[in-house]
């Protein structure tokens, strides 16, 4: 499989590496500043050798190297300082979009798109509309990152290990994301049965305001490898048809009451791309809560150059 991913920054060349690692296919890195992708791949292919993995990887600032992609992970664009929002980035990142995804169009007509610029929900409704491709083939990354966090945090707090723990998180990639508490399990029993309502909402805080925690202690630059394992997860899905189910923003279209927009649900995900799109059962609070997060993205679509 040829995979590109479109930045390499932070975000992106940690995905680059851990995709080459994991063996799941050939790599395509690209940036737009000169020499950026080239060296960064250079660098990685000088690990070969020491890891004894003959992984394939290639940089360069052209974007037809991109050509006939079977994935491309959009990771082009600028990222969060402290005290921004995710949705501060809108206007920018929204033009390095158009740019991309028009090339995607072009270059990679049958590939799977997994969006990674933030704001999420809007640049995934934005890549779709941009492309015209197949709903089940633009996936947004970030509520299976925003689950991972959640597992990390219980985990800690609580003192369970990771294989115990099943987190479900869905709603927008920002402030409007829901850690679901009675869908976050610890073999089998429901966070809000196994710990007590203020540890819980201490750790749903925490997991909503994770993103921000990190971006305001590096000073510059947002969380990258946390994301860059979350995109690595996805990618292996596809690539290996797993058909998991995991938390992504996709198009919904009549799913949980809502319409034409891109949202975080929980997604069965396969060598297509989003092949189900897994409806839970929610209770009238956290189907009302998703429903106020949706009406969030929904407003925010207006920022977008349509
Ligand atoms: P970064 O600044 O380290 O890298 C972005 C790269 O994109 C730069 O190297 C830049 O030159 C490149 N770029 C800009 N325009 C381009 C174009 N037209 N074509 C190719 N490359 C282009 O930023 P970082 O940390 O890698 O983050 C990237 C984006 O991912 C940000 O928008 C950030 O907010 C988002 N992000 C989203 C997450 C999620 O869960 N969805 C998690 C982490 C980051
Ligand atoms: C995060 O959640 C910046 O969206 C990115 O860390």
């Amino acid at each position: 499989m040829k995979i590109s991913i479109i930045g390499a920054g932070n975000v992106g060349s940690t995905t680059a590496m851990r995709l080459a690692q994991e063996g799941l296919g050939e790599i395509i890195l690209v940036d737009v500043v000169k020499g950026l992708a080239q060296g960064k791949a250079f660098d990685l292919e000088d690990a070969r050798s020491t890891l004894k993995i003959p992984y394939n990887i290639q940089g360069s600032d052209d974007i037809n190297s991109i050509k006939i992609s079977d994935i491309v992970v959009i990771t082009a664009g600028l990222p969060r300082k402290p005290g921004m929002t995710r949705e501060d980035l809108v206007s920018k990142n929204a033009l390095i979009l158009k740019d991309v995804c028009e090339n995607i169009k072009k270059l990679a007509p049958e590939s799977i798109i997994i969006v990674v610029t933030n704001p999420l929900d809007l640049m995934t409704y934005f890549a779709l509309t941009l492309t015209g491709f197949k709903s089940g083939k633009v996936i947004g990354m970030g509520a299976s990152l925003d689950a991972a966090r959640f597992a990390n945090l219980i985990s800690k707090e609580l003192n369970i290990p990771f294989s115990d723990i099943e987190t479900s998180v869905i709603g927008s990639h920002g402030q409007g994301m829901i850690p679901l508490t009675r869908f976050t399990t610890i073999k089998g029993v429901s966070l809000e049965e196994y710990s007590d309502d203020k540890k819980t909402h201490a750790l749903v805080d925490k997991t909503i305001g994770r993103g921000a925690e990190i971006v305001s202690l590096l000073g510059s630059g947002s969380a990258y490898f946390a994301p860059s394992a979350a995109i690595t997860a996805l990618v292996k899905c596809i690539v290996k048809n797993e058909k998991r189910t995991i938390g992504v923003c996709t198009y919904l279209d009549g799913e949980y009451g809502i319409n034409d927009l891109c949202i975080g649900v929980p997604c069965r995900i396969g060598r297509e791309g989003i092949e189900k799109i897994i409806e839970l059962e929610l209770n009238k609070t956290e189907l009302e809560t998703l429903k106020k997060s949706a009406e969030a993205v929904r407003k925010s679509i207006e920022l977008l150059p349509l």
